[in-house]
């Protein structure tokens, strides 16, 4: 670290003084960067690292505002360094300060999380002040931003909970089965190597797939004995009725689909629309699977838990005809290969 980087150049903005990490190796541009910043109005407090471990390290002990970051280290290079101070803090703005003129990197380094990219000398001193106080700003924004969606994600969550509940509560033989049934769902999904967005829609759809129970008497619901044609007829209801139920709610997966469709089977013998293939969409494809599973393996009213060799027996059997065969390749793994409980 350079010796003279405790200097402070403090000026009031906002009450607040703005700490700054520079990683430059080259004296004299630190030197160049220290004196615009004092030219400007004394806000700053510049530290300076001539190596990226060094300044990872300041960073493990020191509360710093924004980074201004020289890509070419002693041991780091190119767009690398910007990934590693973000490795160490991920809510730090950075503004690159370069030599590299080069418009393809500096949007590579825009993708990669830096805030700005300024070639060295080419911000005058009132800019370079502008830019790392609107980076800061920006940052900031980018940080409310994503925790207010992570707020509205917990209560999409919430109420999709709170929804499974209603079902549950009046089918008490059920309950339990959308929740084991949505684990496994998003375990498939993630064995498929779905993306994360797509994996949560699996898993929220699997956890309202019988919603539509809800119209269901509870009588018939929790009937001890086989089902007569017309109490199997009303049950084959249910999943339309969660479809009406969901398809006003703009979630951003297709979730009052998934439900729509999970009794739906490949070779078009499933209900409620005898949909085959690629009618079919691979969410409800995904939920039919863990559902069969979760259903063969749990007690039911009318007989007792029928156990895992069975569901995989049957799912086994049937892959290609009535499920997906990807799909139950890696369910199958989950089960015999990892080791998957429920
Ligand atoms: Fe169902």
């Amino acid at each position: 670290m350079y010796k003279k980087n405790k200097k402070i150049i403090a000026f009031k903005m906002n009450n607040k003084l703005i700490r700054l990490l520079l990683f430059e190796d080259n004296p004299g541009d630190v030197r160049l960067i220290r004196e615009q910043l004092i030219g400007v109005h004394d806000r700053f407090e510049l530290h300076c690292a001539e190596s990226l471990a060094k300044g990872l390290d300041f960073l493990d002990t020191n509360n710093i505002d924004a980074v201004l970051l020289d890509l070419e280290l002693p041991d780091s290079h190119g767009l690398n360094t910007i990934k590693l101070v973000l490795a160490k803090n991920s809510s730090l703005p950075i503004i690159v300060l370069t030599g590299l003129d080069d418009e393809n990197i500096a949007v590579d380094a825009v993708r990669c999380g830096a805030q700005d990219y300024l070639i060295k000398g080419s911000a005058g001193v009132t800019m370079l002040s502008k830019i790392i106080r609107y980076a800061i700003e920006r940052k900031n924004a980018e940080k409310e931003l994503k925790s207010s969606l992570e707020k509205l994600s917990r209560a999409l969550s919430s109420t999709v909970k709170a929804m499974a509940m209603t079902v549950e509560i009046r089918d008490p033989y059920t309950a339990g089965h959308q929740k084991r049934t949505s684990n496994l769902a998003r375990a498939i999904a993630e064995e498929m190597h779905l993306d994360s967005q797509r994996i949560e829609g699996v898993q929220l759809a699997g956890m309202i797939h019988d919603i539509g129970k809800i119209s269901i008497p509870a009588e018939i619901l929790g009937k001890p004995c086989l089902l007569s044609s017309l109490e199997l007829s009303l049950i084959k209801v249910h999943p339309q009725i969660g479809h009406d139920i969901l398809k006003e709610i703009d979630f951003p997966w297709p979730i009052a689909q998934t439900v729509l469709q999970h009794h739906e089977r490949l070779d078009g013998s499933g209900y409620p629309a005898g949909l085959k293939n690629d009618e079919v969409i691979l969410e409800a494809k995904i939920l039919a699977v863990a559902d069969v599973v979760e259903a063969i393996t749990s007690h039911r009213p009318y007989r007792p838990a029928l156990g895992i060799k069975k569901a995989i027996a049957e799912i086994n059997r049937e892959q290609g005809t009535l499920y997906d065969h990807v799909v139950v390749e890696s369910c199958l793994k989950l089960f015999q290969d990892k080791n998957y409980l429920f």
